[in-house]
């Protein structure tokens, strides 16, 4: 089982970065190979917009982009992975430009067939696709502020991640990072690493349901 990490700070050592860690060692602890891209690391060039990795053959949609870069190596690993954990900032009420980046990056996976273009993914049950993810935002805000920081880079994730057929299992929100104490990051890295636990205990239910790789229909509304 595979399970890869997206950091979307710049910084390495920040809190972002130990959460994303804390997670993926959860996950590691239950058995995942876990690898982790710092995506301030990696070279990965703007989306310029020009459509060619959905447009042409959308069925084989990895290696048509024509920004050469690290983009499509991280996109075949990422095809072969069983979970994410991406992790990002909250940068002026979002994700950061890095995250944002690498996301319009991947938007080939989120290609759908032409009968379910103008529509969106409908409600699902949790436990429906064999592949899961974990989020983690941080931000300055306290942690009453979720709504107003967290959730719109929760919704930046949920974009694709339905349409890629990943369930979410996770969504963290660490607030007040200016000032938070060293008990409360404790609790906090404490959840984080259960959170990675969480991952790999429902990938494996998926997989026991389903058996690795096939992925259900996605309902579409
Ligand atoms: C450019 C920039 C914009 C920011 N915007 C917000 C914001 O809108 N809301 C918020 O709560 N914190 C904001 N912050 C604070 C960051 O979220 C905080 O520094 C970060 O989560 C710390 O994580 P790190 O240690 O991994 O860098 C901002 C920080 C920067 C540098």
């Amino acid at each position: 089982m595979l399970v890869l990490g997206f950091l979307g700070s710049p910084r390495l050592t920040g809190i972002c970065s130990k959460l994303l860690q804390k997670t993926l060692d959860g996950a590691r602890s239950r058995g995942a190979e876990i690898k982790r891209y710092d995506l301030i690391n990696c070279n990965i060039k703007f989306c310029r917009g020009c459509c060619t990795c959905f447009v042409n053959d959308p069925e084989l949609p990895i290696g048509k982009c024509p920004l050469n870069d690290d983009m499509q190596t991280i996109l075949e690993e990422y095809t072969r992975a069983d979970g994410y954990v991406f992790a990002s900032p909250v940068y002026d009420m979002f994700v950061s430009a890095l995250m944002k980046r690498f996301l319009e990056r991947k938007i080939m996976l989120t290609y759908r067939p032409k009968e379910d273009y103008g529509r969106i993914p409908g409600p699902r049950t949790p436990g429906h696709f064999t592949k899961k993810a974990s989020l983690i935002v941080t931000g300055n805000a306290s942690d009453e502020y979720e709504t107003a920081m967290g959730e719109p880079c929760f919704d930046a994730w949920q974009a694709h991640l339905p349409i890629e057929q990943v369930d979410t299992v996770d969504q963290l929100y660490v607030g007040g990072v200016e000032t938070i104490s060293s008990e409360a990051l404790s609790q906090k890295l404490t959840r984080a690493f259960h959170n990675g636990v969480h991952l790999v205990e429902e990938i494996t239910k998926g997989y026991k349901a389903d058996g690795p790789g096939e992925q259900q229909q996605m309902q579409v509304l």
